[in-house]
């Protein structure tokens, strides 16, 4: 019972789409087990619509909605009796449904399930607004989160990482929180089961009790977040405020900073020094003082979904042939792209358009998916950019 439930904690958390199969399960697991029939109906209800996240960081209304209704329609068609708490939160979630206050959220919560806690990330309720696509956390952010976390021995241990297009920043704290290590201490007076509250979760329940003491696994030297959006970074900022840092107010401060540009947040998690930085691509590529000042060292430039508009081919591809020049004894940056398969002719295009600046691509064996959930369709590649040699 366990697994199923963990699973769909997982599934509801992250906004997965639940798909034919999952409800099977569920309606396996409940006509088997007629005893505690009821004793499952609440479990479920407390690892999804009743999670102890939902009333700080509720996932998106009409998919909780659409959760239940399903749930109730799968039930009664299996003749299955369905529990009077299942139905009572399903009106007040059609209370909400109605009400302008509820209705009108451009925004709402995902999290996603690591092994050390969640991460939880505010995102857009609509995947393009204010005129970007870095408002929502799309499927590429997370197939580079899986991979960086598989290679992360090679590709994040003491690295200094430049993420370009961060978006609202799954990559990124995934980077960070998934091979940082926990030491939980201070008092925990009550002794609240420390397995029953992770701690990246008591602390964003505002569990004062709870204290992270970071003691590096595979951590990244550095990361810096990059995006150029003024909207964006505002949500990014908040974002690793609100997974990395205890103080997670002042968001009118970095739209203040943004006026200025630069550098939005700065701090560290762990042993990881962490940033959040306004970055324009067409700087870059201009090779740009401030601009190339304020990445500083990098060793590895990562970057998700950012091959989709022709006209940003070549600040892209310029930028990092910047980067490439920055290289520190000769050592080169490293670069990998991940790249959401939707047309195959803008991919080649892209692709096309490396080889014409000395950069080649080499796609990466795909990695069975074991942190995150997304749709395998469109497919995400993995490529591997080779730069040119320092001089
Ligand atoms: C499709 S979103 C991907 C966001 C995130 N990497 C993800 O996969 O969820 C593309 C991101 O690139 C950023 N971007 C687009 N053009 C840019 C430019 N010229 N300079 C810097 N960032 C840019 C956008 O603001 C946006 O956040």
């Amino acid at each position: 019972m366990d697994d199923l439930l963990q699973l769909t904690e997982k599934q509801f958390l992250s906004g997965y789409t639940l798909n034919k199969w999952f409800w099977q399960d569920i309606l396996a697991y409940m006509r088997g087990t007629i005893d505690d029939e009821l004793s499952f109906q609440n479990a479920l209800l407390k690892r999804t619509i009743h999670h102890r996240l939902m009333e700080k960081f509720p996932v998106k209304l009409p998919y909780r909605t659409m959760f239940l209704k399903t749930l109730i329609n799968k039930m009664e068609e299996s003749n299955i009796e369905v529990c009077d708490e299942i139905y009572e939160a399903y009106c007040q979630l059609l209370g909400e449904s109605g009400n302008p206050e509820f209705n009108c959220q451009d925004k709402h919560f995902r999290h996603f399930i690591l092994d050390r806690g969640y991460i939880s990330l505010r995102e857009s309720t609509s995947i393009v607004s204010e005129g970007t696509t870095g408002l929502h956390a799309w499927q590429a952010s997370m197939a580079l989160a899986e991979w960086c976390l598989q290679h992360q021995e090679t590709i994040l241990k003491n690295q200094r990482i430049l993420e370009l297009g961060s978006g609202i920043g799954l990559t990124g704290l995934a980077c960070i929180l998934g091979t940082a290590g926990h030491a939980l201490k201070g008092n925990n007076p009550g002794n609240k089961a420390i397995k029953e509250i992770q701690p990246h979760e008591a602390r964003l329940l505002g569990d004062q009790n709870f204290q992270l003491s970071g003691s590096s696994v595979c951590s990244p030297l550095a990361y810096t977040f990059s995006d150029c959006h003024p909207s964006v970074l505002q949500l990014l900022c908040g974002n690793v405020r609100q997974n990395l840092m205890e103080d997670i107010e002042g968001s009118q401060l970095y739209l203040e900073n943004l006026v200025n540009g630069g550098t939005f947040l700065d701090t560290s998690y762990g042993r990881t020094k962490v940033r959040v930085v306004n970055l324009l691509w067409q700087d870059l590529e201009a090779g740009a003082k401030e601009a190339v000042e304020m990445v500083g060292q990098v060793d590895i430039v990562i970057a998700a979904d950012v091959v989709y508009d022709h006209s940003l081919f070549k600040p892209l591809i310029g930028s990092l042939k910047t980067l490439a020049t920055k290289c520190e004894n000769g050592i080169l940056t490293k670069v990998v792209l991940a790249c959401t398969k939707r047309n195959p002719e803008t991919l080649k295009e892209f692709m096309d358009c490396l080889t014409t600046y000395g950069l080649l691509a080499h796609e990466d064996k795909p990695v069975q998916p074991k942190y995150f959930l997304y749709d395998p369709d469109p497919s995400v590649g993995i490529y591997l950019i080779s730069m040119q040699q320092c001089e």
